[in-house]
């Protein structure tokens, strides 16, 4: 595809200059991860994270999570206990987030954290990203780069549409390799897990031995910032269809469905992870068609699976 945005460029060592350059006199860069696109900030600097609360439209109690390159780096910020090194020795550098209290002495800005004594922590496992935090004296700040309730970005021309020309750099590294946001794991007390993601509660169960909970949005109080609508491609969507109108776009998993126009396939060959990586691709391009109704069929609800129907609920809220 021909590139029509002129922000998005390739990965050489003049343009990581360039977007570390950008981070340091404070400003905001489009960056490749392992899990979705994301806008990253200096998470040190208010000024610098604040422009992606207003950028993204995002509500200033959300807090974002914050990208670090290594545990010398994180012990400055936050208390680290057993189950988090547990964790992190498996799953890290990867698709897992750990909220931990913060330190008092932590330099992370309380916009970043939305004034909590919690925060949320990650190890990106995408080359470029980490090599951009490599180079850096201070973490980033990095929700996904998409506005606020919109579909999250997983090519760099998804970020280009959402944001234009407000970028000045978005690195291009191809298509994100997963595809959906990393697995919410909260470490502050009794492990629950907030958001689910790749790494399933059955492999996190097996490496702290206890059986882990997963939040449930109706029988619990939200955690902080967790909005219930999300991931919306502005269509209504139904969930658990067997059958779509010739007009309604039906997202189908699994070879039984007919090739049509109007059938978007999430995985033929019956994979949860193939159809996690194709979720928001397709949701977006189903919005671009132009569709009015979007009808889904059942999604097993195993592994991955569980993070792909989260989102899914999501947007049909
Ligand atoms: O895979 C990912 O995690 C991507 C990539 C870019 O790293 N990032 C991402 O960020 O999904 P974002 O901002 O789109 O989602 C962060 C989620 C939100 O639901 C937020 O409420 C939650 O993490 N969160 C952040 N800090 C928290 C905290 N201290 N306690 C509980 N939840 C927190
Ligand atoms: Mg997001």
């Amino acid at each position: 595809m021909k590139n029509i945005y002129s922000n998005i460029l390739k990965v050489n060592n003049n343009n990581l200059s360039k977007a570390i350059n950008l981070l340091k006199e404070k400003e905001l860069i489009g960056v490749p991860t392992e899990t979705v696109y994301g806008l990253a900030a200096n998470a040190y600097s208010s000024k610098s994270v604040k422009k992606i609360y207003f950028l993204k439209k995002r509500p200033l109690k959300n807090p974002l999570i914050i990208h670090y390159y290594n545990l010398k780096q994180l012990k400055k910020d936050v208390e680290l206990n057993t189950n988090f090194f547990k964790l992190y020795k498996k799953f890290s550098p990867g698709p897992i987030t750990f909220v931990l209290k913060k330190k008092k002495k932590s330099l992370i800005s309380n916009v970043a954290t939305a004034k909590l004594q919690t925060v949320a922590v990650r190890f990106p496992k995408n080359k470029i990203l980490r090599k951009i935090l490599n180079s850096l004296d201070f973490p980033l700040a990095i929700p996904s780069a998409n506005k606020s309730s919109h579909i999250s970005p997983v090519t760099a021309e998804d970020v280009a549409q959402e944001f234009k020309d407000s970028l000045k750099i978005i690195l291009n590294d191809g298509p994100c390799k997963i595809g959906l946001e990393s697995t919410v794991i909260d470490l502050t007390s009794r492990p629950k897990i907030l958001r689910p993601g790749l790494v399933s509660p059955a492999a996190i169960s097996k490496k702290l031995s206890r059986k882990i909970k997963v939040y449930h949005e109706s029988k619990n109080i939200r955690a902080p910032g967790m909005l219930k609508r999300h991931y919306s491609p502005g269509i209504p969507i139904k969930l658990n269809q067997t059958k779509a109108k010739s007009n309604e776009a039906f997202i189908v998993f699994g070879k039984k469905y007919k090739k049509r126009k109007n059938i978007f396939n999430l995985s033929f060959k019956s994979s949860l992870n193939e159809a996690a990586k194709n979720l928001y691709r397709i949701l977006r391009l189903v919005k671009n068609k132009n569709y009015k109704m979007i009808k889904v069929c059942s999604i097993p609800q195993t592994g991955i699976g569980l993070a792909i129907n989260d989102r899914l609920n999501r947007a049909a809220k």
